[in-house]
């Protein structure tokens, strides 16, 4: 199975939520391949530094980085992925403007979205959905579904019509996909890395790591 985690906008969490799921499934037995084609390395970089900072612990899965410069570059790397065994996640860049990752998306079978309720955000989102609609209606065969996850959740903040408004966001990408429980905004998810999730990042990423597990049937 191959799961990406993309949206058009920077910044909104793919990567540390790509790490997280990624500790969440070896935690339970899942065989893990995460693979990094964004330019800035941001996840084989912290396995770099991870790697001094759990010296004595082994490795649970393994953290591939892969530049893709071409559509051709983009297939190869799915064909390999979607032959392996076990879950592979994909983190993407921040942008996906250029066709050059249309084949990662093709070829995906799930597409995990963060994305906040901020107006740059939830448009940019907007247009990732448009992407991800226009490439099905071209390509019959593609089965991908999306996970919409709000994430950088404060539930402090928010006047009562900014809630209703967030609730009528996510009626409008429930018609695209589904919408998962809300991950909070919280420092113990700032300190993610590619070694273990301690009991406050599980017990803050368990209601939607959960769901999107019972969705896809990974376990
Ligand atoms: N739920 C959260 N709570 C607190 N901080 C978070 C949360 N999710 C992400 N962050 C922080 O937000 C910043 C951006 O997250 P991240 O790098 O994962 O985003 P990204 O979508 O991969 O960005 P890019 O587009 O640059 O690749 C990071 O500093 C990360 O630690
Ligand atoms: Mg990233």
């Amino acid at each position: 199975m191959v799961i990406t985690f993309a949206n058009q906008k920077g910044g909104v969490g793919k990567t540390t939520l790509c790490m997280l799921f990624a500790n969440y499934l070896v935690k339970r037995g899942i065989n893990v391949l995460v693979v990094d084609i964004d330019l800035q390395k941001s996840i084989v970089s912290q396995r770099k530094s991870d790697r001094a900072a759990f010296n004595d612990q082994e490795e649970e899965y393994n953290v591939e980085g892969v530049d893709i410069d071409t559509q051709e570059e983009a297939n190869v790397l799915m064909e390999k992925c979607k032959a392996l065994d076990g879950v592979v996640l994909i983190d993407a860049p921040g942008t996906v403007a250029d066709n050059t990752l249309l084949p990662v998306f093709v070829n995906s079978d799930y597409v995990i979205c963060p994305y906040q309720y901020e107006r740059k955000c939830l448009e940019s989102t907007g247009v990732f959905v448009q992407l991800i609609e226009a490439l099905k209606k071209k390509v019959s065969q593609m089965k991908l579904e999306v996970f919409f996850v709000p994430n950088h959740i404060d539930a402090k903040v928010g006047t009562k019509e900014e809630k209703e408004l967030w609730q009528s966001t996510d009626d409008v990408f429930r018609r695209f996909g589904y919408v998962t429980e809300r991950i909070p905004y919280k420092a113990s998810i700032m300190r993610s890395n590619t070694f273990v999730l301690d009991k406050r990042q599980e017990a803050d990423v368990m209601p939607c790591f959960d769901q999107i597990i019972n969705v896809t049937h990974i376990i």
